[in-house]
């Protein structure tokens, strides 16, 4: 799983993604996404997701906190789901957040949520027992490399 830019080259095909019909609630749609990523910037970074040649995923980062990778979005391809993608995002983002001596890894996600609830978990990930705009709050600690 690699992650990359999003560029003029691949925008659109990122705009292209989608989740389930179901799973529309979830997360802001990626063109919306792209958009916040352009606001906050240079604080958050919208990044594809390649397995292989395959662009089958997106995910928004935001660093705020110097400690802190914060997944703002995060969604694979209705088409790539259900292949350990959604696990394998994860550990690349891990291994992002570790490179830049990050502690933690954090995100919210909507109570009924419980796909993404279950990989967060069982990646490693606990709730922290608050409430952000009614989605419950999780965070993962980083073993840093010494
Ligand atoms: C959440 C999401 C990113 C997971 O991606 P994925 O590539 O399908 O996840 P994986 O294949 O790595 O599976 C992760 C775990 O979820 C389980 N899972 C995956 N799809 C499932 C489904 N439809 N029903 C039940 N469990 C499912 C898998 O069994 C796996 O658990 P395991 O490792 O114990 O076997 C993806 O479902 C998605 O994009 N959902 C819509 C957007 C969204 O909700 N984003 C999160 C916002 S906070």
């Amino acid at each position: 799983m690699r992650l990359e830019p999003v560029t003029e080259d691949n925008y659109r095909a990122v705009v292209a993604l989608e989740v389930h019909e179901e799973q529309r609630n979830f997360v802001a749609t990626n063109l919306k996404s792209i958009a916040d990523a352009w606001i906050h910037r240079p604080h958050m970074e919208p990044l594809a997701m390649y397995s292989g040649d395959d662009l089958v995923g997106f995910t928004l980062l935001y660093r705020q906190y110097p400690d802190d990778l914060h997944i703002v979005r995060f969604m694979i391809d209705r088409r790539a789901q259900s292949r350990g993608l959604g696990r394998k995002a994860l550990a690349a983002i891990a291994d992002i957040a570790r490179s830049e001596q990050r502690a933690q890894l954090t995100l919210s996600l909507v109570p009924d949520n419980a796909v993404a609830h279950g990989l967060y978990k069982a990646f490693g990930f606990t709730e922290t027992g608050e409430m952000q705009e009614d989605e419950i709050v999780m965070k993962h600690d980083l073993a840093l490399p010494h």
